[in-house]
């Protein structure tokens, strides 16, 4: 530390990796199977990046799990995701202290199911007895806009001075650190309404994989396309 970095490179790890695990479907598609086979492997594919990133010393994973969009699919593939998230939250109450794994939810939780609500709120007990732990942020019924505008709701609500600080107190990312990396797998080069104010200055690695066929190693990839990038933050290279 106190070492300057040397130019178009970024030191370490970033802190906060942010993913848009897309192509699910299209995985499944591929393989002549349900898009609820797609959704069950990337759940599965989410528990190995968390853990690695976990290893790699990562302090925060936020990742997209359902947008505020998504809802307009099919009924029955919104069921098969809602319960795989069942499924998740029941295996993380049972196993987050001894995997030592915070986990978080971003995005609208009022319109999930009473059920989901009870878990997550079990989690959330669970995560305040694991301060400082590696923490996954799942965003669940999230939306970029949406985020924005019940953070614009409840700073107009508390009489605060408007300012980027306080506007961000109440972001569902309050208190975490931007994201320096944010991955898209699946293809597509769009950003699908997911962290718009806290991606001001992310970098963006976009990737052909879909998200099922993710591995470790695409997340090594991703991290040195990152260190090669320069990050000027509107300023010049000194
Ligand atoms: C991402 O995979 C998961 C969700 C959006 C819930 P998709 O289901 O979007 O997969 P593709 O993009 O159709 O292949
Ligand atoms: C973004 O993927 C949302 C999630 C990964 C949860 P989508 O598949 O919904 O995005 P679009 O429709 O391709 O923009
Ligand atoms: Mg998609």
């Amino acid at each position: 530390m106190g070492m300057k970095t040397p130019a178009g490179e970024n030191g370490s790890i970033p802190r906060h990796i942010s993913i848009i695990m897309d192509g699910n479907g299209r995985w499944a598609q591929r393989r002549g199977l349900p898009r609820s086979a797609g959704h069950k492997a990337g759940a599965e594919t989410f528990r190995r990046i968390a853990r690695y990133c976990k290893d790699l010393g990562v302090e925060y994973l936020t990742v997209y799990a359902f947008s505020t969009e998504n809802w307009k699919r099919p009924a029955e593939e919104v069921g098969t995701i809602m319960g795989l998230l069942e499924k998740y939250l029941l295996d993380s109450i049972a196993e987050m202290e001894e995997d030592r794994i915070r986990l978080r939810f971003f995005g609208d939780l009022s319109a999930l199911s009473p059920r989901l609500q009870e878990l997550i709120a079990r989690t959330a007990e669970i995560a305040g007895r694991l301060p400082g732990c590696f923490q996954a942020n799942v965003c669940l019924n999230y939306g970029g806009r949406d985020e924005i505008v019940r953070a614009a709701r409840a700073l107009a609500e508390s009489g605060e001075e408007w300012s980027e600080e306080n506007f961000e107190r109440h972001l569902d990312s309050a208190g975490i650190p931007d994201p320096e990396l944010i991955i898209r797998p699946g293809g597509e080069y769009r950003v699908s309404n997911f962290l718009l104010w806290q991606s001001a200055y992310a970098e963006y690695v976009f990737s052909p994989k879909l998200w099922p066929d993710f591995q470790t190693e695409d997340i090594d990839d991703a991290i040195a396309r990152y260190r090669t990038r320069d990050r000027r933050f509107g300023g010049v290279q000194t």
